[in-house]
Order: C-alpha cells, then sequence, then structure tokens
C-alpha cells in the first residue's frame, strides 16, 4: 500500500488518518505534519502515525499528499512543498479544501505534478464518508485509481468534474452538518414532548440510521419509501403535512444553494 503524508491533523486530517489505519493502513506508513507539533504529538501518542513539524521534509518519499489544511492557507502550503514533491519519484498531491481550485494548486507545483480535488465528509471518521474527486489536469487514470483505493477505505468515492464542486460541497461536504442539525432539533421536539433526552437522543439517531440503511439496501425512491409510512389520515402525513408547509423544501434548495455559492465566492479570493 502507498506511504501517505497528510498535511494539517485538524478535523479532516484525523479522521481521514483514523479511518486508513482502522482499513488496515500501517500508521507508520502516515506521516502528520501540523502547524502545532503538540498537535501531531497527540496524534502520534492516539494513532502511532510519524508525526512531522516541517510540511517539506513531511513529504519526502511519499506517494500521495492530502492537503488537509483551511483553504485560506492551502496554496501557501502547497508551495512549501512543491520543491520536496518535485524531488520525489512521482507524487501525487490531493487537496481537501473547499473553495480552491486545481488550478490554483498547479501554479505553483513543478509542472505536471498530478494534482486532484476531493472534497470529503467527516463520516470518513467511522468509515462512512463521502469522497468526490475532481482530477486535474495532469492527473492520469492511475492517480485516480490510486487515491480512490486510499479513500475507499474511509468510505465511499465518487469521480466528478471539478465545474460540478460547488452542488457537490453542497450535497455531501456540508450535508453532515444539516442533518446534525436536523437530529438536534428533533431531539428537542421529542423533549418537549415529555421524553428524557437520552432516550430522544436514541430514538432519533437510530431512525436517521435506519432510514439512510433503508434508501441505500432498497434502492428505492425516497419518496417511495416515505409515502410507504403514510398511512391515510394516520400520524406521519400529519407530521408531514406540517414540515412541508413549515417550508422544508425551500430551506434545502435555499441552504444548499448558500454552501454552492459560499465555495464559489471563496475560490475568488
Ligand atoms: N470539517 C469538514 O466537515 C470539512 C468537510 C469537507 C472539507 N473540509 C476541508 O478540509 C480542510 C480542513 O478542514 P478542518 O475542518 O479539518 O480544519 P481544522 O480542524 O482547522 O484543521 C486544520 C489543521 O491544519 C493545521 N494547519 C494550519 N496551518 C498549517 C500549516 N501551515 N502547516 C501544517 N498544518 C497547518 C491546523 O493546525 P493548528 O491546529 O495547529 O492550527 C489544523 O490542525 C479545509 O480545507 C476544509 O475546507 C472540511
Amino acid at each position: 500500500m502507498s506511504t501517505v503524508a497528510i498535511i494539517g491533523g485538524g478535523k479532516i486530517g484525523e479522521a481521514l488518518l483514523a479511518g486508513l489505519i482502522a482499513g488496515g493502513m500501517n500508521p507508520k506508513k502516515i506521516h502528520v505534519a501540523n502547524r502545532r507539533s503538540e498537535r501531531s504529538q497527540e496524534l502520534k501518542e492516539q494513532y502511532c502515525i510519524v508525526p512531522f513539524s516541517d510540511n517539506a521534509q513531511a513529504v519526502d518519499g511519499v506517494d500521495v499528499v492530502f492537503l488537509c489544511v483551511k483553504p485560506n492557507v492551502l496554496v501557501k502550503v502547497a508551495d512549501e512543498i512543491a520543491e520536496a514533491v518535485d524531488n520525489n519519484d512521482s507524487t501525487i498531491v490531493v487537496s481537501m479544501a473547499a473553495g480552491v481550485s486545481n488550478a490554483s494548486i498547479e501554479e505553483v507545483m513543478a509542472a505536471g505534478t498530478p494534482v486532484l480535488r476531493v472534497m470529503p465528509n467527516t463520516p470518513m471518521l467511522v468509515g462512512k464518508g463521502t469522497s468526490a474527486i475532481a482530477p486535474g489536469r495532469f492527473a492520469d487514470e492511475e492517480n485516480i485509481e490510486q487515491v480512490s483505493k486510499l479513500l475507499t477505505t474511509v468510505g465511499t468515492v465518487e469521480v466528478i468534474a471539478e465545474s460540478d464542486m460547488d452542488a457537490v460541497i453542497a450535497m455531501s461536504g456540508s450535508s453532515p452538518a444539516y442533518l446534525f442539525l436536523f437530529v438536534e432539533a428533533m431531539i428537542d421536539a421529542g423533549v418537549q414532548l415529555g421524553l428524557k433526552r437520552e432516550v430522544a437522543k436514541k430514538l432519533a439517531s437510530n431512525s436517521i440510521y435506519g432510514a439512510a440503511a433503508m434508501l441505500q439496501e432498497t434502492g428505492e425512491e425516497p419518496a417511495q419509501l416515505r409515502s410507504n409510512v403514510c398511512s391515510p389520515g394516520g400520524t406521519t402525513i400529519a407530521a408531514v403535512r406540517s414540515l412541508e408547509e413549515s417550508g422544508l423544501r425551500g430551506m434545502m434548495y435555499r441552504a444548499a444553494e448558500a454552501a454552492a455559492q459560499r465555495n464559489a465566492e471563496m475560490g475568488k479570493h
């Protein structure tokens, strides 16, 4: 299996390394560099990865570099590692950042460096991530395959065109937060009806888990699954009417549009 460097051991960096290890990768093949060296040490103690405080040293000799820093520092970090990447045989550079194009990374790397942009999401931490890969102009099928293989250990992978990235961020990159918010609201609603918070939490989160499994396992349209549980004149259709009257669909259109627009704006700076 490949040797990887993860630059930025924050939420996404940790989700990725934890997932790779849980998927069978030897932690000694994972280099992690972070801004604060205490954080690299913390990750070393927890996962036995190889910690670095210097980004360029961390990428020395690795097959794939995952840039997991915030978008505002991503190009600067890419610039810092460019020479070391060029000195390696053939290293693929993968950016996990929202709003940073392949072209702006390719511009600071040596000519011909394969660059891919990935939109991950945090369920990666429990092996249920959704990653969308948009290859840059120097990334070939083999590069896509190699990165897909790594990301498959932490969830599902889709290859997309970079022009779809704004919409993909709205659909998978940001959507775990929408769902957490939805469950949070469900729990409060249960508490308001008199349930203990722990009981409401268990019922709400198991229901969302079960509903997601049904969607995946039956392959049915969500509209069909919903209609199956709405008996005429029953309780569920009464709740569905209330959700529709409260503007659930409009809310979702606006939320997705807001995330996509924000990603597009970030790319302009
Ligand atoms: N969170 C999500 O749900 C999500 C979803 C999809 C995509 N993303 C993308 O994933 C990327 C990381 O997001 P995140 O939520 O994981 O952020 P985060 O938790 O803030 O992690 C960023 C990490 O980068 C480190 N860092 C900062 N500057 C650095 C430098 N110059 N060199 C090395 N490491 C440096 C930070 O270290 P310190 O803590 O020491 O500053 C921190 O550990 C972002 O670009 C974001 O767009 C995030």
